[in-house]
């Protein structure tokens, strides 16, 4: 069978650094709330002039380099993000141009901060198929740009990056011990839409919008759904919490990772977590994430890797790899 192998991944920080202690001088908080209520000390903010496609292609060229690849061997790129350079073309093209890549196909995913694991088991799928042979999956936001900056309840919690993975359709065996993305789940309830949301947008108001948040709503759901799209896919693939080598969830914050890995009944030494340097990427958090624990030798050939994620809609899923 085929499966989607990881061959690389890499990840992008826009150089400039926000500390909390700069939020209080700009909003009515403070370092110990916001450590406290989110794991968050810093988050890195993007340039002027820097876009959601100068990230992407950052962390791609990064995932490439660590694949041994040239961009002309890729031939589908799905960018997760919520936050694109414009309303159209797709971001995914300007990152296909800025690559220098002129064959296959690029889109851009909305799943809001589940876009990476949506973005995983859509070209998951793709690659499988047959129609497609090594693909670039990012993640790429730039969440400072529809932040209301006055507003201390949203302001706090987001950060902009990029993180990117290379797949590449590869046979295997057709058992546990295959590399690649052995299972996904992805969900949505729509019901809940109104929780997380931007209030801007071309159909409604023709304006971009700043992202409103009803946060003690989202933490209420966001365990529960989390959990349950990963138990889940150990279910479908036969595999239980203890063999699962590192957790990788969302980086939304440090109390919800916590709470999600405690119910599962995953040690806190297999946590993957990078809240507190990052903040909220959204839908790059992940892949930086990997990224990150790929660097420094945590993540190795060989091991199962379970992602997963929440975000607006909502939306939520979870993803098995050996990596
Ligand atoms: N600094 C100081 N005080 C603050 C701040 C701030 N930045 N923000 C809110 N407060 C105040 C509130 O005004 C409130 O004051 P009040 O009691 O006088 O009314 C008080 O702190 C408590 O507010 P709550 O909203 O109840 O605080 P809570 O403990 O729920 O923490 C938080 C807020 C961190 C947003 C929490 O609800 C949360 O983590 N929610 C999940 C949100 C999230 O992760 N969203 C990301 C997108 S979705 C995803 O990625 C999963």
């Amino acid at each position: 069978i085929i499966r989607s192998i990881v061959r690389g991944c890499g990840g992008y920080l826009p150089a400039r650094t926000l500390t909390n202690a700069e939020l209080a001088g700009m909003v009515d908080t403070s370092d110990d709330w916001i450590v406290q209520r989110t794991g968050i000390r810093e988050r890195h903010i993007a340039a002027d002039g820097e876009l959601t496609s100068d990230l992407a292609v950052a962390a791609a060229r990064r995932a490439l380099d660590a694949a041994g690849l040239e961009p002309q061997a890729i031939d589908l790129i799905v960018l997760a993000t919520a936050t694109p350079d414009h309303t159209f073309p797709a971001s995914a093209v300007t990152v296909q141009a800025k690559l220098g890549i002129t064959q296959g196909a690029a889109f851009d995913m909305q799943a809001v901060c589940s876009g990476f694991v949506f973005a995983l088991a859509t070209t998951d799928s793709m690659l499988r198929t047959g129609g497609f042979s090594r693909a670039l999956v990012i993640g790429s936001e730039t969440f400072s740009r529809i932040l209301d900056w006055t507003d201390r309840t949203t302001c706090v919690i987001f950060g902009d990056g990029a993180g990117a993975v290379v797949l590449e359709a590869t046979p295997q065996s057709g058992t546990l011990a295959d590399r690649g993305v052995l299972a996904a789940r992805l969900r949505s309830d729509g019901r809940h839409k109104d929780k997380l949301y931007v209030d801007g947008g071309p159909s409604a108001t023709r304006t971009v919008g700043f992202l409103r948040m009803e946060g003690r709503e989202v933490f209420r759901h966001a365990v529960g759904m989390m959990c349950g799209a990963v138990e889940d896919v150990l279910a479908a693939t036969g595999t239980t919490a203890a063999d699962i080598d590192w957790f990788v969830p969302h980086q939304a914050n440090q109390r919800i990772i916590d709470a999600s890995a405690h119910k599962l009944g995953i040690g806190p030494e297999k946590i993957v977590s990078t809240v507190a340097l990052h903040g909220n990427t959204s839908a790059a958090s992940i892949p930086l994430a990997l990224d990150h624990a790929v660097a420094d030798g945590r993540i190795k050939p060989g091991d199962l890797v379970m992602v997963e994620a929440m975000g607006g809609g909502f939306t939520w899923g979870a993803a098995l790899i050996r990596w």
